[in-house]
């Protein structure tokens, strides 16, 4: 097997607000409300006004560079080889928030459809869910040609193919979820992760709370590469922190046997303090 999952073929390198707390729309009345057209409409402009973003090259460069996902890789997969593929990736997108509502969820909806047609990822292969969604949000995602999930995975979904997933600002339990169902070489050599900083989470926390309870994340720190991805001033709220995340198959194959035996599924001691939204509460 290549260097990484995400691997094709290579050539030579050549001010919105956030929505602080999220509140379920679960009004009937609210969903009703939601002009679906009108939503699609304005979420495509969206994607207009980002597209002309000096940072939009940057990501897509950076992204394109992870794809690689090799520290010595001198080469870049280019768009026309990931047209190519036999196996086409799909992409999860988490906790994106209520998007009809809240601009900083808007722009980052615009900016994974920006995401998806660098990557090639067919809109149907990209499987979106955030337990606060209102049905009529999920219409303008269906509407899209996005598939909306109905079922909270809390984030323990396991990978088949190279997968992106995109899940901005989100619990810190989410990521270590999905990095618990999918620890092995195998496993984390096919994710590629937009979403918030590890080290970044390392910084925020402290190394008892890191170690113990995010113990996926804190040993992933040093199996991954990270680069941060560019945000201008006025999006702090909406980019802020956001870096790609990939594993080396290189970094991963150094790692010993041992530590991929027998992952322990995550237990949380402080459910309060989870930022994510359970099953049993969806
Ligand atoms: C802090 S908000 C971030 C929202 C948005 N991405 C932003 O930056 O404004 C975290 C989001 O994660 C969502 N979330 C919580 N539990 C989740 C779960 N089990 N699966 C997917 N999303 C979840 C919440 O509903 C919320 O929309």
């Amino acid at each position: 097997m290549s260097e990484s999952e995400w691997q094709v073929a290579r050539r030579r390198k050549g001010q919105t607000r956030k929505c602080k707390s999220q509140v379920p729309l679960s009004s009937p009345s609210v969903h009703e409300q939601l002009d679906v057209e009108k939503v699609v409409k304005r979420i495509r402009t969206t994607v207009t006004e980002l597209r002309c973003e000096e940072f939009w090259p940057k990501w897509k460069d950076e992204l394109l560079m992870a794809t690689s996902a090799s520290a010595s890789a001198e080469e870049d997969v280019t768009e026309e080889q990931l047209k190519s593929r036999d196996d086409p990736p799909e992409c999860v997108c988490y906790g994106l928030g209520s998007f009809s509502s809240c601009a900083a969820a808007r722009y980052q909806l615009a900016m994974l459809l920006l995401l998806l047609e660098v990557l090639q990822v067919s809109l149907k292969n990209c499987f979106v869910y955030d337990p606060i969604f209102s049905s009529g949000e999920q219409n303008v995602l269906r509407e899209l040609g996005m598939t909306v999930l109905t079922e909270n995975e809390e984030g323990k979904r396991p990978v088949t193919k190279p997968t992106l997933f995109y899940l901005i600002h989100c619990g810190k339990a989410l990521y270590n979820n999905l990095l618990w169902k999918n620890w092995s070489i195998q496993g984390l050599s096919q994710l590629l992760m937009i979403g918030n900083s590890f080290n970044g989470m390392r910084e925020r926390t402290t190394e008892r709370v890191f170690k113990q309870e995010y113990s996926y994340i804190s040993k992933a720190v040093g199996l991954c590469e990270e680069k941060t991805l560019p945000c201008p001033p006025r999006m702090i709220d909406v980019f802020s922190d956001t870096a790609v995340i990939t594993f080396p198959r290189h970094i991963l194959l150094k790692e010993p046997q041992v530590n991929w035996a027998e992952p322990h599924e995550p237990e949380y001691r402080d459910w309060q303090d989870l930022e994510i939204i359970l099953k049993a509460q969806s």
